[in-house]
């Protein structure tokens, strides 16, 4: 057996598919390796959302090409949105061997068997069909609980600003019975929850099933199994997809729900397809169907011509929705959107720096007013194992998807137990055994 060592960068879609190629591999004889030192092939699986996901793999790229010191037969691999997007450019460099993108890696055990007879090799093919249906992943996840199973790929969107449509190519929909077929084999494996992931989970849709009859057939699997999904669109999360969330015990009341910008001439030039008012209105449908739900959120700030006054509104949008968590961002110009192409990026870093800091600032004063609300409460929460900090202490997360930590030597990770909140952080329920 050839040892495969992988890097992932990224979103959790790039997370399950570094699982794919793990699977892949396994059929034709590498074996996964965690030390980088003893790889025969070392890969890194790759982002490209923002500039400085990129900047980071370039400097792997040359730490990847120390090894060959040692190893002169040493294959270097790009997989991933980065693969993608420069293709040739990563083997001009000449530190790298192989190029895969994410629609090609079934053709990765023929790349490195030429790769092995001295030429560089690259797949960087956009499919409209693949979906890796009948692949059942590796998982390489920590903890044995909580697997990803990606239901579809590829966006259709085109956000302005955004080159997942150019990296990961068209969406489609996986056969729902690959799906519901995989999340058995992780209930079958002691999985406890699964997370169902696409870039616009909402746009899920095979044959005559959507995504709320998806989630259905997945939460049916087993009432012990936890069911959660990322990322949903705020103009496409629909009653249905909320209404089958309240009606099923076991699927989680959490909602990723990227604002992006609390403006309406920013998100108009964003090309998310919402308002702000269409925004709030969906976010007080979930809250009507669900008042425990977490809300969670991604923003950009320092978009193109973005305004002072503008910027404030995204302000009073996460001050008016109180968000449990978000991921904020300065904008970042990717090369190929139609931002790029259209508007000048002209918001100076500082300036861009600046407002986040400030909505950083904000969301972690919403964060701990979130978990202030819940100390008294008390919560099922699903074991995932010892806490990083404290291992007399086990950590799990609420349905909403606050972590939780608490003194406990009766639990294992995957069991569920009930805690109560005694106190808190910004990011963490501090909790007893109830
Ligand atoms: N499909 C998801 C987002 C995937 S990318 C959605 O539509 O919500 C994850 C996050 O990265 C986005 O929500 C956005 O906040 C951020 N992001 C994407 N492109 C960016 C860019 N060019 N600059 C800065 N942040 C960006
Ligand atoms: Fe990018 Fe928009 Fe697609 Fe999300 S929905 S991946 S932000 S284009
Ligand atoms: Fe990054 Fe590609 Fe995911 S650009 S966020 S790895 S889809």
């Amino acid at each position: 057996m050839k040892k495969l060592y992988i890097e992932t960068y990224g979103c959790q879609m790039n997370v399950n598919d570094t699982e794919v190629v793990f699977s892949i591999m396994a059929k034709h004889g590498y074996e996964r390796t965690e030390d980088i030192s003893e790889a025969d092939v070392i890969m890194a699986n790759t982002c490209s959302i923002r500039d400085n996901a990129e900047q980071r793999i370039w400097g792997r790229i040359d730490y990847f090409n120390t090894f060959r010191k040692a190893k002169p037969e040493l294959v270097v691999g790009i997989l991933g949105c980065m693969a993608e997007r420069l293709k040739d450019a990563l083997l001009d460099t000449g530190k790298v061997n192989v190029v895969a993108g994410p629609d090609a890696y079934r053709s990765l055990p023929t790349l490195l068997e030429a790769v092995q007879e001295g030429h560089p090799q690259i797949n960087v093919e956009l499919s409209r069909e693949e979906t890796y249906g009948d692949i059942s992943p590796v998982r390489i996840d920590r903890n044995g609980v909580s697997a990803f199973i990606s239901i579809m790929r590829g966006c259709n969107n085109v956000c302005s600003y955004c080159v997942v449509p150019y990296t990961r190519g068209a969406e489609r929909s996986r056969d729902y019975h690959t799906i519901v077929r995989e999340a058995c084999e992780c209930v079958e494996k002691g999985y406890k929850e699964v997370t169902l992931l696409g870039q616009n989970v909402d746009s899920y849709k095979y044959e005559d099933v959507n995504f709320a009859g998806l989630l259905a057939m997945v939460a049916q699997i087993s009432p012990e199994l936890r069911v959660r999904f990322s990322t949903s669109h705020p103009k496409d999360i629909s009653d249905e997809v909320i209404d089958t969330m309240a009606a099923w015990p076991n699927i989680c009341h959490h909602i990723h729900l990227p604002v992006q910008s609390g403006n309406d001439r920013i998100l108009e030039k964003m090309r998310r397809r919402y308002t702000r008012e269409w925004y709030l209105e969906r976010v007080a449908r979930i809250r009507q169907a669900m008042p425990d739900c977490g809300i969670t959120t991604d923003a950009i700030v320092g978009f193109c011509s973005e305004t002072e006054e503008e910027f404030r509104d995204t302000l009073s949008i996460f001050e008016e929705v109180g968000y449990d968590a978000a991921f904020m961002f300065n904008y970042s110009e990717r090369p190929g959107t139609l931002a790029s192409r259209n508007y000048p990026d002209d918001i100076p870093l500082e300036v861009k720096t600046r407002r986040l800091n400030e909505l950083i600032a904000l969301q972690n004063s919403l964060s701990l007013e979130s978990n202030r609300r819940d100390v008294g409460k008390t919560f099922e929460v699903l074991v995932e194992g010892p806490s990083k900090k404290d291992p007399s202490e086990l950590c799990g997360r609420t349905g909403s998807n606050k972590m939780c930590v608490w003194k406990d030597s009766q639990h294992k990770a995957g069991d569920y137990t009930t805690v109560r909140v005694l106190d808190c952080t910004s990011a963490t329920l501090l909790c007893e055994l109830a």
